[in-house]
C-alpha cells in the first residue's frame, strides 16, 4: 500500500481503541502539525505558485480535520490533552537531508511530508477496518482517502520541482528507512505509536 515496506499489525487498532481519549488527542495534534508543516513549506518556497495554492488548501483541510477531531473529543466528554511527542516523526526529520543544496533540502522536505501522509493513511485504514466503534470507523475511512490525496500531492511536487535529485531513487531510500523504523512501533495508542 502506497509503497510502504511494512504494514501495521491490525492488533495495534485494539490498543488504540482501548484508549480513545489518548489516540484522539494524539490524532488532533497530528492534524495541527500537518497544517503547520504545509504553512512552513509555503513560507519557505513562495516562488512556487502552484505549491503555494495547493498547500494552502491542504493547510486548511488539515485544520478542518483538527476541528473534526476536537468536535469528537468534546461530543464524547473527553478532554483534549497536550501535544504528545512524536518519536516516529522525529526520526524521519533526522533522516531528511539538510546539508545539501537548497533544492535537495526542499525535495526531502516534500518527501518527508509524503512519508508521514502515507503512514498516517495506512494507520487510518487499519483503524477503519478494525475498530468496533462504527462512527469512528467511518470517520477514519474518510480521512484515509484525504491523506492518500495529500501523499500524492507531496510526491508529485517533489517530482515536479526536482533539479538535482533523482526523486524515484530518493523515495525508495525513504521507504526503506521507514520500513526499518516502523518495526519498533505498533505498540502504543498513538497515530504513529
Ligand atoms: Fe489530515
Ligand atoms: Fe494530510
Amino acid at each position: 500500500m502506497l509503497g510502504l515496506k511494512l504494514l501495521t499489525d491490525p492488533r495495534w487498532a485494539n490498543i488504540a481503541e482501548s484508549n480513545l481519549e489518548e489516540i484522539l488527542t494524539d490524532h488532533a495534534w497530528c492534524e495541527q502539525k500537518a497544517a503547520s508543516n504545509a504553512i512552513t513549506l509555503i513560507t519557505q518556497n513562495p516562488e512556487h505558485e502552484d505549491l503555494v495554492h495547493e498547500l494552502t488548501a491542504i493547510a486548511i483541510e488539515e485544520m478542518q480535520h483538527f476541528q473534526m477531531v476536537i468536535d469528537i473529543i468534546k461530543a464524547r466528554g473527553y478532554t483534549l490533552g497536550r501535544e504528545r511527542k512524536d518519536d516516529y516523526v522525529g526520526q524521519l526529520m533526522k533522516f531528511a537531508k539538510k546539508d545539501g543544496s537548497r533544492n535537495q533540502s526542499f525535495i526531502d522536505r516534500l518527501l518527508f511530508a509524503a512519508m508521514i501522509e502515507a503512514r498516517s493513511c495506512e494507520r487510518f485504514r487499519v483503524l477503519s477496518k478494525n475498530i468496533k466503534d462504527e462512527e469512528l470507523a467511518s470517520f477514519y475511512y474518510d480521512l484515509m482517502v484525504s491523506e492518500a490525496n495529500h501523499y500524492t500531492t507531496f510526491l508529485n511536487f517533489a517530482r515536479q520541482y526536482t533539479v538535482d535529485v533523482d526523486v524515484e531513487i530518493r523515495w525508495q531510500e525513504w521507504l526503506d528507512f521507514e520500513g526499518q523504523l516502523i518495526q519498533s512501533y505498533g505498540k502504543k495508542e498513538y497515530i504513529h505509536g
